[in-house]
């Protein structure tokens, strides 16, 4: 596959792939359960369709975390504003939901895709003017090997369940030395990995999946293992991000 120059979305982006392709099929190999018979579920779909909570996931053990649905339907806020000035070229946002931040880079005229399992979360997307793709994370993408940046907001840390394998798979994603920027959990603590289900605590919630969730020394930890490099930390009012690194090609002897 050819390079493509920083800053640009790479060919196959292109607004004909902003179609939701209906009754995609798993990839095989791919880990865990899959992941749109749990996200495409009727409580999330329903809660993206109206723009409102409430929503949670649910652990096995009944323990609720709240979904904050009514924001991730917004425009972009301050924090989200933050992420997206710190981004480079181009932005793949894994589990884009709505799409906010797809829209907000459109908007700006930065080039950006997001891809989601849910095919609510993609029709709104591309509603708000933005491209996004009906897939999972560990489908072939486009443009893999050549994203600038990878964004991970929101709690996508836990997609699969397995952060270690989640940050492999970006750093393929990536162009060597490319930004991954994670939401991590507010709780510095927290390294968990879990079942849940996405429910609406009215009617029956949807089919189990495995979850994670990290607070940044966890990530960092994580991180590390994996070959990352720490770029920065901050935090905006409540939420707390990491900015990471993939690490670069060695570099070549001088003759
Ligand atoms: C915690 S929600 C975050 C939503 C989001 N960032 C937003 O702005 O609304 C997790 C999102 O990740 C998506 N997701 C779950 N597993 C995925 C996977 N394997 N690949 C891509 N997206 C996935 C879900 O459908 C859901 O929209």
């Amino acid at each position: 596959m050819s390079a493509a120059p920083v800053g640009s979305v790479p060919a196959e982006t292109a607004p004909a792939a902003t179609a939701v392709p209906v009754g995609r099929q798993r990839t095989p190999g791919r880990p865990g359960p899959s992941p749109e018979r749990s996200w495409s579920a009727d409580p999330y779909s329903h809660a993206l369709r109206t723009g409102r909570g409430p929503l949670f996931l649910r652990r096995t053990d009944g323990w609720l975390l709240p979904l904050d649905v009514e924001r991730w339907c917004a425009p972009a806020d301050a924090a989200d504003l933050e992420v997206l000035a710190r981004c480079e070229g181009a932005v793949l946002d894994v589990g884009c939901g709505p799409g906010r931040l797809v829209a907000a880079l459109g908007a700006r005229g930065r080039r950006g895709l997001g891809i989601d399992v849910s095919e609510a979360a993609v029709a709104r997307t591309v509603r708000c003017g933005g491209q996004a793709l009906c897939r999972s994370v560990f489908d072939p993408l486009p443009g893999t090997g050549r994203w600038g940046t990878v964004l991970l907001m929101d709690g996508n840390l836990g997609i699969g369940g397995d952060p270690s394998a989640l940050l492999d798979r970006l750093a393929q994603l990536l162009v060597p030395g490319g930004l991954l920027i994670a939401e991590t959990a507010p709780q510095p603590d927290v390294d968990e990995r879990a079942l849940v289900q996405v429910t609406d605590a009215r009617g029956g919630p949807g089919p189990p999946f495995p979850w994670a969730r990290l607070g940044t020394p966890a990530l960092l930890r994580h991180a590390d293992r994996a070959g990352w490099h720490p770029d920065a930390q901050w935090s905006t009012g409540d939420r707390c991000f990491v900015a990471l690194r993939t690490g670069r090609p060695p570099a070549r002897p001088a003759h």
